[in-house]
């Protein structure tokens, strides 16, 4: 039997599904029950009959679906896949915050520490972010933790006083403003489609900006021909099932997230049979980081 035979047989034995994150390899993806973006996951996470989650992707992910569902047992086939920009704010500056302005609203990247989203208001992810922060009815926003995301928000939403926080992604960053423009010429009818964890020089480049599950929807249903993708290789493979034809550059070498990397086929089996990192959250912190991702479960609907 193959490693993937022997997945599929031991996740129906132990009752438990497989959530991927689109930034993870092709391969993981291929056996995943469910693939798509953070929102979507979450979502999912929430609609899952099965007793155990296993979740191909980074730490924050797997905590969510922890926290969203108690009942059930989540498990990361890699402990150390962490997400950097999660730890990037701290409770220090949100405190600060909230004595510095009367009518504001934290509102927290799902990229973050459980303990960051006991201290904040309302979760997001980057395709409700805009959407969520639009219907607030604070006029002062905290947006932590990544700068580049909650600039572009600020951006859609001008009658919003949006203070950033300095976070970052690094692998988004690392996307130059120069890149891009080799790549434009080198193909000269591409169009590109950017994450908006990608800085403004890059992003004010883009054709469409938005979050993977955004930037496949957008290249699978152009009209055009030839995409340069500002994000992690990882959306190429759902984009490559769906629309064979298109022709899709990155921008750089090793546009990669190293951490989703760090799933693999044998992990997950490894998970599946050794019932190892199961994610715990205290009851505590679970019932305070709640009430922010439920607030975005009912304002993104
Ligand atoms: P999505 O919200 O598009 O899934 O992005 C998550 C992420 O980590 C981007 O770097
Ligand atoms: Fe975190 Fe960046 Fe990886 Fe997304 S791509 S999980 S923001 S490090």
């Amino acid at each position: 039997m193959s490693i993937v035979d022997d997945i599929l047989k031991l996740k129906e034995e132990k009752n438990a599904v497989i959530l991927a994150h689109y930034y993870v390899d092709e391969e993981i993806q291929e056996i995943a029950d469910y693939v798509g973006d953070s929102f979507y996951l979450s979502k999912v996470a929430t609609k899952v009959d099965q007793d155990r989650i296993i979740f191909a992707g980074v730490e924050f992910m797997g905590e969510s679906a922890k926290i969203l569902n108690p009942n059930k047992r989540v498990f990361m086939p890699d402990a150390s896949a962490d997400c950097p920009m999660a730890h990037m704010a701290t409770k220090e500056e949100i405190l600060k915050m909230r004595e510095e302005y009367d009518d504001l609203a934290v509102v927290c990247y799902i990229n973050s520490t459980a303990e960051l989203k006991t201290y904040s208001d309302v979760c997001v992810t980057s395709s409700n972010a805009v959407k969520i922060v639009k219907s607030l009815p604070n006029k002062n926003i905290f947006f932590i933790p990544d700068q580049n995301l909650g600039r572009f928000v600020a951006e859609q939403v001008p009658e919003k006083n949006v203070i950033l926080n300095n976070g970052f992604c690094p692998r988004h960053v690392a996307i130059t403003k120069e890149h891009v423009l080799n790549a434009k010429k080198a193909h000269p009818n591409a169009k590109l489609a950017a994450h908006p964890e990608c800085t403004k020089d890059v992003l004010d480049e883009a054709d469409y900006i938005g979050a993977t599950s955004g930037i496949i929807n957008y290249v699978v249903n152009s009209d055009e021909e030839e995409f340069l993708i500002g994000t992690v290789d990882g959306v190429l493979a759902e984009i490559n099932k769906k629309a064979p034809d298109k022709k899709l550059y990155l921008l750089k070498p090793d546009q990669i997230c190293i951490n989703m990397k760090k799933v693999t086929l044998d992990k997950i089996l490894d998970c599946l049979e050794e019932d190892c990192n199961e994610v715990f959250v205290d009851d505590e912190t679970r019932l305070k980081a709640l009430v922010p991702l439920e607030r975005m479960l009912e304002l993104a609907a």
